[in-house]
């Protein structure tokens, strides 16, 4: 489903699976604009009318609801090949749900869980790609940012990228049902932003340690007086200390 503008594709999707609970797992939905595109903790995702992907995609995760940790690692994975394969764009991954391009974010991705009481974990993985910002992005974004169209002299075709995006992701997917999170660790290690860099993680939980990349469940580990210890995912950040 195409939409010109929404509020949120995320939010969109999830409505669409509350009214059909029959949904096929690899649906999704892309807008153009989005008002009220969110990010994690209730932050917001810039989403200007112009160049960008806005996408949400619904995959029923058979495993239930504890697999769902690494889910974003994954999705991310997918994008970064997605973006090296097609477009020779490199790009790095800040754990748990950020891709990068020369420490400026380009792209951001909300997994979010809808309950159902049949065994299954239903979920809608969002992901905002910019592929090309307006200027006025500068008053709208509080970090460091990047597009896709500074990164390469490719035309990007925002239809094929859709094309390419969804068919990774349910490759992706259907491995990860399958083997669970292990063969992720080693694709996300590679493209760790922080890899060996002294980090500090803030929210629910805080510490501050060279980061060791992902166990093989996708947490995070930080080296810290010698130890090593795994944080997972949820509500919690990391930074360049
Ligand atoms: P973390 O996920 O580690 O907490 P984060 O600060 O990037 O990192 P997120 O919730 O992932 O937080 O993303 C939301 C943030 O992303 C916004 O607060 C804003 O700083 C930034 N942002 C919003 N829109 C865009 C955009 N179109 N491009 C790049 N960055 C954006
Ligand atoms: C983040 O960095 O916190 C994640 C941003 C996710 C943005 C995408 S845009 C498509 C989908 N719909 C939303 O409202 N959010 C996600």
């Amino acid at each position: 489903l195409v939409q010109h503008i929404t509020d949120s594709t995320n939010l969109q999707l999830m409505q669409a699976l509350q009214s059909n609970k029959d949904l096929a797992s690899a649906s999704v939905i892309v807008a153009e604009a989005q008002t009220a595109g969110r990010g994690r903790r209730g932050r917001s995702w810039y989403s200007p009318f112009g160049s960008n992907l806005y996408f949400s995609y619904y995959w029923k995760l058979e495993q239930g609801i504890q697999a769902a940790m690494g889910l974003s690692i994954v999705a991310g994975c997918a994008l970064c090949q997605v973006l090296q394969r097609h477009y020779q764009i490199s790009t790095k991954m800040k754990w748990p749900n950020d891709i990068y391009i020369d420490n400026r974010k380009v792209a951001g991705i909300l997994v979010e869980l809808v309950g159902q009481a049949d065994g299954a974990c239903h979920v809608v993985i969002g992901i905002g790609i910019n592929v090309q910002l307006p200027l006025q992005a500068l008053q709208h974004i509080d970090q460091p940012y990047a597009d896709l169209a500074t990164a390469t002299d490719h035309a990007i075709n925002r239809n094929e990228l859709v094309v390419h995006l969804q068919s990774a992701l349910t490759y992706a997917l259907k491995q990860f049902q399958q083997t669970g999170f292990a063969p992720f660790q080693e694709s996300f290690n590679q493209l760790n932003l922080y890899a060996q860099q002294t980090v500090t993680l803030s929210g629910s939980a805080s510490a501050t340690g060279v980061c060791k990349g992902v166990d093989n469940q996708g947490a995070i580990l930080l080296e810290h007086a010698g130890q090593i210890v795994a944080y997972f995912g949820g509500e919690v950040s990391l930074r360049a200390a």
